[in-house]
């Protein structure tokens, strides 16, 4: 039996998701080349869509789509990835949007993928910043909840496909 225990109400979440937008911009508002929001599917989607529209910078928006769990909740031994942007990220920002930073496999993936490709800078925002399994030593720019461990849900975030229209995060809790 799963259990869902609330951590991050939707109201936290608005006022973190609206000082992450104010953060970004003033990080990148001196710059003159242009800024390429990334979202990395599928579980970043709801998060990106608010954060996007707290930016106060002109920014392009792409999607890449990269799987790494499976069915459980413990971290799968390959990626899988199968969308890529669909413009050059030559000399732009890019800003890697994702839901939730674990071993760091995947944004360590990401930034190998995009960094022979040019681009000015390459920067990473998670929703939440999860400390305990982490394997790859990455570099988080800016995010918005740090915890130590659990699973979580909610807010874009699932179990099996599950769970990823509640307005809320939650930690699950097997039974
Ligand atoms: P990493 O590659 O281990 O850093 O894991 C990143 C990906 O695993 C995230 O983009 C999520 O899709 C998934 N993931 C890691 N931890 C959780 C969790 O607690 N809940 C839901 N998905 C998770
Ligand atoms: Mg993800």
């Amino acid at each position: 039996m799963e259990e869902l225990k609330l951590i991050y109400s939707e109201t936290e979440i608005k006022k973190r998701v609206q000082e992450l937008g104010k953060e970004i911009s003033e990080h990148y508002q001196s710059q003159s080349e242009s800024l390429v929001a990334i979202c990395v599917l599928k579980g970043a989607f709801i998060f990106f869509a608010d954060l996007i529209r707290k930016l106060n910078l002109p920014c392009e928006l792409e999607f890449v789509r990269l799987a790494s769990y499976g069915q459980d909740t413990a971290p799968g031994k390959s990626l899988k990835f199968s969308k890529d942007v669909e413009i050059s990220l030559a000399n732009k920002h890019i800003l890697i949007i994702e839901d939730i930073i674990d071993t760091g496999q995947t944004v360590y993936y990401l930034n190998h993928l995009f960094q022979p490709r040019n681009p000015k800078t390459i920067k990473i925002c998670s929703l939440i910043h999860k400390t305990g399994r982490r394997q790859q030593d990455v570099q988080i720019d800016f995010f918005g909840f740090r915890i130590k461990e659990g699973f979580i849900v909610g807010y874009g975030l699932d179990y099996a496909e599950k769970y990823r229209q509640l307005e809320g995060i939650y930690e699950l809790v097997k039974k």
